[in-house]
């Protein structure tokens, strides 16, 4: 089995076993940030109204707790429905900064029937650090949270 299909069958698992959906998502970016070094933030923001509320994450503090559909590449990825890799978050106007040593970034929606519920958002301290095999893990668990948010 890939590595891909093992980390999702773990998510999957715990899924179907959490008490409710706040625990999924933070046993979640749990899970990514244990399996993949190089996932050195990983959050998930929800969304409430127009803006996006950080919900469970594992790193560094952010003052970005609260973030408006036009801002951000947090913004633009829930605005669009669609996934962003930033390669260099310094050459992107759009950044808002969490960390110094952040370098690029993932943000990938989480969506049920066309409607954006939140998203992941994940930072790395390597530049370029996401490839499509982190766009295509990152998806499919976005739509497994999907389930259950
Ligand atoms: N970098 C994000 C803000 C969230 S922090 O990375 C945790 C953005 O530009 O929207």
């Amino acid at each position: 089995m890939s590595d891909r299909k093992v980390v999702l069958g773990s998510v999957y698992l715990l899924a179907a076993g959490a008490p409710d959906a706040r625990s999924v998502l933070a046993e979640t970016v749990a899970l990514l940030r244990r399996e993949r070094p190089h996932y050195n933030w990983v959050g998930i923001y929800l969304l409430e109204k127009d803006e996006l509320v950080l919900g469970p994450y594992v790193g560094k503090p952010t003052p970005h707790t609260r973030i408006p559909l036009n801002k951000g590449i947090c913004g633009a990825a829930a605005s669009s429905g669609q996934t962003l890799i930033v390669d260099d978050v310094n050459s992107d106007p759009r950044y808002l900064a969490c960390s110094l040593e952040t370098r690029s970034e993932i943000v990938v929606p989480i969506a049920r029937d066309g409607r954006v519920l939140g998203e992941i958002d994940i930072d790395s301290d390597q530049p370029a650090a996401f490839t499509e095999e982190d766009r295509a893990l990152l998806e499919a668990v976005a739509r497994i949270l999907a389930g259950v948010l």
